[in-house]
């Protein structure tokens, strides 16, 4: 069997913005083959250069992420980066950890069809090809909507759709579970053993799910790789995680004895982008948040979750409802300062160029405190979050803009906190240790996940959310 792909002493550097500037190896004298047809699962925690590796091979890296790469990247004997982009599509496929780093068309067919333009393929075979992805996705009805008027998941099966479109045999996926509902990981999972061609899987999580599906199993860590037998990799990478549940603090203070509530709340979301689509429709008859609790909220992709998270921090206005804050009516400008919303794509809260200045925009409205204490606190929260100060957060890993989301809010210390799909693309030690900070002085938590394990794990109560509507689970402790 030949190698499709072939790494030999491969090390590379991003460019750096900070000044002066620090040069640090995110892969080094790494080597790596894939033979044609394999199927192989790269495990690596978070910040350890999955998608730098995974753009690294679809020509990606240097050529528009700018860096040091030395060594040599064969794709069918070729050096990648000597190859052009609309020449690369036709070999390799690459679907990325963050959607909203690749969509960039307004309408989702024409999403799909961006890559078959460059190619010059006839008009009438590229509808036929969209169409024939878009159904195998579940994406009939999305086909002229805009992907941002979709949910995460959605917009994740969006990009995955990109495998029946454009004709690669190689496919990189970096992270390619995350963001999905179990129904869809296992589908995505069967597509890939279908699949004639080559895959690399590059993941962090869900390995119990996909065990013994791969036939090759390695560990991306230290910038390398290492091959090996499945047990001893899973072994070995569960030890590098440390995936043992660490203690997750309860309430200890400030914000104790605290309750949020709502109930008949309603909500109909049309989409801009289309005249005529049935609109979402959110209902929610009850729902309640302490202190000191831990709730969780899960569902399947584009049952709500997210457009129910933005309600519930007063981001976006209900049609009808009351929400309570300690008992008393609370108007939704109040509810956006009592409610902590970390979003599901941490992009959304993140664009100043440097850690130092996105922590310190969270203070500064306080008063209270000197220039020197809130730069104090700024140092020891970027500390407890395991962040560089003078780092450039576009240039951080999705794991590490996770932590800086989590360190902004720490900092604006709300009594109540909704964490939508926090823990994708980060290790379960780092999100339990995440949680305990951001609860460790008594705000109440409501967890949206995909992972059960996770969710039953952590929380005290369970809501069910399909369709829209909102259920608490019944006969929980
Ligand atoms: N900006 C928007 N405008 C209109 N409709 C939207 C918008 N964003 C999402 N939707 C739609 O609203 C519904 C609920 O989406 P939402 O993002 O709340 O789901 P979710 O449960 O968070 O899903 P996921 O698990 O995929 O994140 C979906 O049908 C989605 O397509
Ligand atoms: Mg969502």
């Amino acid at each position: 069997m030949k190698d499709v792909l072939k790494l030999r002493d491969v090390s590379f550097s991003y460019r750096d913005y900070s000044v002066p500037p620090v040069r640090k190896m995110v892969l080094e004298h790494l080597d790596l083959t894939l033979p044609e047809g394999s199927k192989t699962l790269l495990l690596a925690p978070p910040d350890n250069g999955k998608s730098t590796l995974s753009r690294l091979l679809c020509g990606m890296v240097p050529k528009y992420l700018e860096g040091d790469l030395s060594g040599s990247c064969l794709l069918d004997g070729v050096e990648v980066t000597s190859r052009e982009p609309w020449d690369l599509v036709e070999s390799c496929v690459l679907v990325g950890q963050n959607p909203q780093e690749q969509l960039l068309m307004t309408t989702c067919e024409d999403e799909l069809a961006f890559p078959l333009e460059s190619l010059g393929m006839p008009a009438e075979r590229m509808i036929r090809v969209v169409r024939n992805s878009l159904w195998k996705w579940k994406l009939m009805d999305f086909a002229t909507i805009s992907p941002q008027e979709m949910s995460g998941g959605e917009r994740k099966r969006l990009l995955l759709a990109f495998l029946d479109t454009v004709p690669a045999p190689i496919w990189i996926l970096d992270e390619p579970f995350d963001d999905l509902d179990s129904q869809w990981r296992e589908t995505l999972m069967q597509r890939i053993t279908d699949h004639f061609g080559t895959v690399l899987v590059l993941a962090s999580r869900y390995i119990d799910e996909f065990r013994g599906s791969f036939d090759r199993y390695g560990i991306l860590a230290n910038g390398a790789v290492t091959l090996g037998d499945e047990q001893d990799i899973v072994i070995e990478y569960e030890q590098l995680c440390d995936r043992e549940y660490t203690s997750v603090e309860s309430c200890t203070e400030e914000h104790c004895g605290r309750i949020l509530a709502c109930s008949g709340v309603s909500l109909v979301h049309p989409r801009k982008s289309v005249k005529d689509n049935t609109p979402f429709t959110l209902e929610v008859p009850a729902f309640t948040l302490r202190s000191e609790e831990i709730v969780s909220l899960v569902g399947p992709n584009g049952s709500g979750k997210s457009t129910f998270s933005r309600v519930l921090c007063g981001l976006d206005p209900p049609r009808e409802g009351e929400f309570l804050l300690d008992n008393q009516a609370v108007a939704r400008r109040d509810l956006s300062r009592t409610v902590g919303y970390l979003f599901q794509n941490p992009d959304y809260e993140i664009f100043l160029p440097s850690v130092r200045e996105e922590l310190a925009w969270s203070l500064r409205g306080d008063r209270s405190r000197t220039a020197q204490q809130k730069a104090a606190l700024v140092a020891e929260c970027a500390q407890l979050f395991h962040l560089e100060l003078d780092a450039t957060p576009s240039t951080m890993s999705y794991g590490k803009r996770k932590q800086l989301q989590a360190a902004v809010h720490y900092l604006l210390d709300r009594p109540f906190y909704i964490l939508d799909e926090l823990d994708s693309g980060i290790t379960y030690a780092t999100a339990f240790e995440m949680i305990s900070l951001l609860r460790s002085r008594g705000a109440g938590i409501l967890l949206i996940t995909h992972d059960r394990s996770f969710s039953d794990r952590l929380s005290q109560r369970t809501y069910t959310i399909s369709n829209g509507t909102i259920h608490e689970l019944e006969g929980q402790v």
